[in-house]
């Protein structure tokens, strides 16, 4: 039985708004297993279940966490998952006002008969998925697909890129999570609500080998520039991924692009530059769970600041 967007139109909108609310944003910690590892292996931990319990119970666990973070992207493993203490991870993220969401796409392929390009799958039986994700507590859904330069991006997967976009978005909204779309849809082909979607683009900042570095102030200028062109004003929320920049760079930027008034709530949805020093700090030992959580909040409450457009360093 499917459900038509229109029964949840209303909790769309306002899950979305909850969302983009004024001095906060996402925390995005729905690492794959295998990326997961990677993070576990920098600290020479074993990639195994408990370990990744101890580090998620330790994110989700952060006291304050809601006033900064609005919602918190996890991975199916965490959705399903305890504590530690044995309390469902869902439940103590909406204890700290802290909205859960689910990464929903299977990774990326090879995209056949292109230039060395991907295309993202996971749209097979995502409706079934998105339905039991909602039971479970999920409110939003992620779904993070890549265009490439150089080989790309050719015609052929940008559209299929904009194409599974869209299509997610509308199931999405369909099952009642509130889809984070990432750039350059054909949304209104596919029926999405503007007002029930939130976008999460990477800024416009220079590649990682390039050797001059941008001002956050250049950054914020061409990143806002080819939004105000694409994104309707109806789009309640754009929020960033970091993409490799460091902690205060990313925090930089953000509250860069928060010193003119813009349509949208323009804020964070960061993975790495919100984790990076609580990740080192904790280090895989218990007596260091407490600080880890405080340099977590270190950086959420920054960025919080420059979701406000207030951060001075
Ligand atoms: P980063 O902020 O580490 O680039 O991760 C973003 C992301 O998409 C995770 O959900």
């Amino acid at each position: 039985l499917t459900v038509r967007a229109g029964s949840y139109a209303d909790e769309l909108v306002k899950t979305a708004k909850t969302i983009a609310s004024p001095g906060r944003g996402i925390l995005a910690m729905d690492e794959s297993n295998a990326t997961c590892g990677k993070r576990l292996a920098s600290i020479g931990l074993e990639n195994t279940e408990a370990n990744r319990q101890a580090y998620r119970t330790l994110l989700v666990t952060v006291p304050g966490l809601g006033n900064y973070v609005s919602g918190a992207i996890l991975f199916e493993e965490t959705l399903y998952q305890s504590t530690v203490d044995g309390k469902k991870m869902v439940d103590v993220l909406v204890e700290q006002k802290v909205v859960p969401g689910i990464k929903v796409d299977k990774g990326l392929v090879p995209l056949a008969g292109s230039n060395d390009e991907s295309w993202c799958q996971g749209l097979d039986g995502l409706a079934s998925r998105s339905a039991a994700y909602y039971q479970q507590g999920a409110r939003f859904a992620k779904w993070r697909t890549v265009v490439s330069i150089p080989n790309g991006p050719s015609a052929l997967a940008v559209k299929e890129a904009a194409w599974g976009l869209a299509r997610y978005a509308a199931i999405s909204q369909e099952n009642g999570l509130v889809p984070i779309v990432e750039p350059e849809i054909l949304l209104d082909e596919n029926n999405v609500m503007f007002e029930g979607i939130l976008l999460k683009p990477s800024m416009v900042t220079p590649g990682a080998e390039c050797k001059d570095r941008a001002t956050p102030k250049q950054v914020a200028e061409y990143t806002l520039k080819l939004l105000h062109r694409r994104i309707p004003p109806a789009v309640p929320g754009i929020m960033f991924l970091s993409g490799g920049q460091s902690e205060v760079e990313a925090t930089l930027n953000l509250n860069a692009m928060n010193q003119s008034p813009t349509p949208w709530h323009v804020s964070f949805s960061y993975a790495r530059a919100l984790q990076n020093t609580c990740l080192k700090t904790w280090g895989g030992r218990p007596e260091n769970v407490q600080a880890a959580q405080e340099t977590l909040l270190i950086r959420a409450k920054a960025n919080s600041l420059a979701q406000l457009g207030k951060y001075t360093g």
